[in-house]
């Protein structure tokens, strides 16, 4: 379904941006500015700005920004039309009900239902694991070393030994067995309908914002399988969720732990490790990569010492890396995992391991290492080969030969003769640089000069920022010498306000919203801060920005040209804006 863009804007523009950020997030007023601790990243002192006059958020640690509308789809995890539809609610607005609406709705509301269901299912776990009949399972999970309060706080809860108790219970309340199938919580066969789980114990799968998504059951001691999860639903995709994300978000450390199991992250967070999640008994995937990277740029890895857990964590590495997260390991040897280690020796030991934590490639190179024989000399060698190959992926020098130093320290090597053997190697590759990155610097080689770039947008800040500049400079610069092409749309629509008088940045901004990169980017523009310069420093500056923006578009052109009338035209232009005297008043 397609909104019309004024219909779009009307909701925005009624839904005022302090009241509904203010109500998810803690906000102060300092002068004309809202602040508050970011809800996009982790941060102890408040760099999170809501401005009322701009109808925008932006935060000056992570550079999270945009309208009422982004902030919704990135805090909510809505889509566009969901954010929409929820503003457009609470503030009162009719949106259209077109067919294709009234199917995405009716999507929506399966999937509120669902979320319902689930609760209403997590509700009854644990009043079963409160109750009698819950003794065993309550021992169990006491005799696993779990308080009651950590019971509580992680909604655990027991499902009786009756196959269709919860089915029964759940009709009572009224859902209809279509429903009931959706959630993943029974079959209904001809012979009847059964629960899917069935005399376990019952861990609620959160998602970030503490919703029930899905359900993982244990068996109480030996049994196959050992854990039941629900399946994939509506609410349920296991590769872009983490159990415990919804707590470790808000634990306000500077990196997350990550871990195999669900009894790992609840172990870790009763020893006071509120950071830890888990992946949901699938490997870990982008999409958790992507998760995670809005809450953190660095993760401790704590999977199980065995070897399905070096091989998870070597899986694991690459896709961290390529989410912008950086790695590092934790050893938990001789324990088998998290839970373990910390029942046998507590949290402080397991604090100890966090700060012993190794660097990901030095993790990497130690599996390596381990699989050749060095009292061989080949496959020592070979070892050292398979080494220098891959201290050739930094391609930063001073970085690489970090890492040709600890390789070297580490493994006991001569570091000439490793710095050596590395740079043979890069030289026989015919360069030192491997190809992954390439496109992009190749990309950012070709692009304007990064200077232009600068002034194109801290032009269109000044616009936005000081609206009086608007008459001097619409007379030198139209929206085309903006030769950026995501600031030259943007310039369209700031010049189209400014001349009409109702300029609105928040406004803007909802032609971005398809594009993340883009609405965060022009976000950004319309919150950088003009402030620190002195009157005179601006004054040159505004100069030559205009001058400098005016500038490369001539040349743009100049470079294209081939009628020989408008060429004597520009270079004429070119001459008269270096006599050019601009100023701010
Ligand atoms: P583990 O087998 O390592 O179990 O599985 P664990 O976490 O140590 O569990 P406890 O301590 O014996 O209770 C790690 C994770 O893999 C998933 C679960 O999410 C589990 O927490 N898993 C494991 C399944 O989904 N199904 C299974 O049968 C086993
Ligand atoms: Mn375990």
């Amino acid at each position: 379904m397609y909104y019309p863009d004024e219909l779009v804007e009307e909701v925005r523009s009624r839904s005022d941006i302090v009241d509904v950020i203010g109500s998810y997030v803690k906000l102060q007023k300092k002068g004309s500015t809202y602040f508050g601790l970011c809800p996009f990243h982790n941060e102890k002192t408040p760099s999170f700005s809501v401005t009322p006059a701009k109808q925008m958020y932006y935060c000056f640690g992570c550079g999270a920004g945009g309208n009422v509308i982004t902030f919704l789809m990135e805090y909510e995890n809505y889509t566009f039309r969901e954010a929409l539809e929820t503003l457009a609610e609470r503030a009162g607005v009719e949106l259209p009900k077109g067919e294709e609406n009234a199917e995405a709705r009716r999507q929506a509301d399966l999937r509120a239902r669902i979320l319902e269901v689930n609760r209403e299912a997590g509700r009854y776990f644990y009043y079963q694991l409160k109750g009698p009949g819950g003794k065993r399972a309550f021992e169990y999970l006491a005799g696993r070393g779990l308080s009651e309060e950590t019971i509580k706080r992680f909604g655990l809860g027991y499902s009786n030994m009756y196959s269709d108790d919860l089915y029964r219970y759940l009709k009572k309340k009224g859902y209809p067995d279509e429903l009931l199938k959706e959630s993943g919580l029974v079959k209904i066969e001809e012979r009847g309908a059964h629960d899917r789980f069935w005399n376990r114990v019952m861990f609620p799968i959160m998602d970030v914002n503490g919703k029930i998504i899905g359900f993982g059951g244990r068996v109480m001691g030996e049994g196959e399988p050992k854990y039941l999860n629900s399946p994939e639903t509506r609410v349920f995709d296991k590769s872009r969720n983490l159990y415990g994300l919804n707590y470790a978000r808000t634990a306000r450390k500077p990196y997350l732990l990550l871990c195999e199991g669900y009894m790992d992250v609840i172990s870790m967070h009763q020893a006071g490790f509120t950071n830890a999640v888990a992946s949901l008994g699938t490997a870990f995937t982008p999409g958790h990569g992507n998760l995670l990277h809005r809450y953190t740029e660095q993760v401790v890895l704590t999977y199980d010492s065995d070897n399905a857990g070096v091989k998870a964590a070597l899986r694991a590495i690459p896709i961290l890396k390529e989410a912008g997260i950086s790695a590092k390991v934790l050893s938990l040897k001789p324990y088998k995992d998290p839970d373990e280690f910390i029942k046998a020796l507590g949290a402080e030991a397991f604090e100890e391991r966090i700060r012993g934590a190794k660097n990901s490639f030095l993790f990497e190179t130690d599996v390596l290492y381990s699989q050749y024989d060095m009292n061989d000399p080949e496959q020592k060698t070979g070892f050292h080969n398979a080494l220098a190959n891959r201290l050739l992926q930094f391609t930063e020098r001073l970085e690489r030969e970090n890492y040709m130093e600890a390789a070297a320290r580490q493994y006991q090597i001569d570091y000439d003769s490793l710095k050596s053997l590395v740079n043979a190697m890069g030289g026989r590759a015919g360069t030192l640089r491997p190809p992954v990155k390439e496109r992009r610097s190749l990309e950012e080689k070709k692009g304007k000069p990064d200077g232009v770039k600068q002034s194109q947008r801290l032009l269109l800040t000044w616009l936005i920022e000081d609206e009086r500049v608007y008459q001097t400079v619409k007379e030198i610069l139209s929206p085309e010498d903006f030769t950026e092409e995501l600031y030259r749309r943007t310039a369209k629509m700031v010049y189209e306000g400014l001349e009409t008088g109702n300029l609105s940045p928040a406004g803007i901004l909802n032609h971005f919203i398809n594009d993340e990169d883009e609405y965060k980017e022009v976000a950004a523009l319309f919150n950088t801060s003009l402030s620190e310069l002195t009157k005179e420093e601006r004054e040159k500056a505004f100069s030559e920005t205009v001058k400098r923006v005016k500038r490369h578009s001539l040349e743009e052109k100049l470079r294209n040209v081939t009628d020989i009338s408008l060429l004597q035209k520009l270079m004429k232009e070119q001459r008269a804006l270096n006599e050019l005297h601009i100023s701010l008043n």
